[in-house]
């Protein structure tokens, strides 16, 4: 790998794997939408790292600022060789009533983003016959967790039927599903995670390492923590209206305690 491209690469899950990918020596490109931030944090990599980090400030939300992303991926004579669809947040409300631009938004980053990134890289990897995607997923989407859970189940199915059409190409996605993660992700969407017990929660080095391990190997899921490998076990094995019931208690549309 030569160069990887990073949405949402400034905070939390991004910003790690910015930090791991420019320790092995990759030059990275960055999105996210604050410039400041992004300028700063490229900055702080190239001057530890001795790698490039050339940024890319767009609101995936927005289609045109999307598209330019999209062509800096299919820009041939600069080659991505690996793709991380991180960007993403959770939108803490009951869907019925609830804000529908906010959800839109959701959908826009955490599916469309996904899905047309995806399309603008892949082809160019395939030819190459090298390369892939890790899109950042969530064990929420094994369970019932309202939209957000919803979203994240495209993401992983997506990835690994697109993982499966790509066998022998040379090229693999993998879909990451972590469960709680210290990020700025629950704070940005007023979830109260406070009364959650320690051991529900990972830490970003450690959820980045495992799935660039998965990656490596071509896996097309990849669950950090043992903790998260039951749990998600269990919601893919066990009975459906059992997931529903547990699902409804745990998620953000009924109590409003947030979801990985
Ligand atoms: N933390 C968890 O418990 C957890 C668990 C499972 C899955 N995940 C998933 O992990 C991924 C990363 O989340 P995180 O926890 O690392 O969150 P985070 O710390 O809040 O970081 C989110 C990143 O995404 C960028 N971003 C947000 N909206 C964007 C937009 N519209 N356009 C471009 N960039 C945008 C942010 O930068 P700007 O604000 O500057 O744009 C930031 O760099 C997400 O897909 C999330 O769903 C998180």
């Amino acid at each position: 790998m030569t160069t990887a491209l990073v949405t949402g690469g400034t905070a939390g899950i991004g910003a790690e794997f910015a930090r791991q990918l420019a320790a092995r020596g990759d030059d990275l490109v960055l999105v996210a939408r604050d410039g400041e931030r992004l300028a700063a944090f490229a900055a702080e990599l190239e001057q530890r790292h001795r790698v490039a980090v050339e940024v890319l400030v767009a609101d995936l939300t927005d289609p045109a600022q999307l598209a330019l992303v999209e062509a800096r991926l299919a820009d041939d004579t600069r080659p991505v060789d690996l793709l991380v669809n991180n960007a993403g947040f959770g939108v803490n409300q009951v869907f019925v009533g609830g804000d529908l631009d906010a959800e839109q938004r959701m959908l826009d980053v955490l599916v469309t983003a996904v899905m047309r990134l995806s399309h603008a890289a892949l082809p160019g990897m395939v030819a190459r016959g090298m390369g892939g995607v890790v899109n950042v997923s969530s064990v929420a989407s094994f369970i019932a967790g309202g939209s957000y859970s919803a979203a994240k189940s495209w993401v992983t199915v997506f990835s690994e039927s697109v993982n499966r059409q790509l066998d022998g190409t040379g090229v693999t996605v993998t879909a990451l599903c972590p469960g709680f993660t210290h990020t700025e992700f629950h704070q940005r969407a007023e979830m109260d995670v406070d009364h959650l017990p320690d051991w529900l929660w990972l830490d970003a080095p450690d959820v980045v390492r495992s799935a660039l391990a998965d990656f490596r190997r071509g896996k097309p899921v990849s669950v950090p923590g043992a903790q998260y490998k039951a749990l998600s076990a269990l919601a893919r094995y066990l009975p459906r209206p059992i997931v529903r019931r547990a699902s409804a208690v745990r998620g953000p549309d009924r109590l409003g305690r947030g979801t990985p």
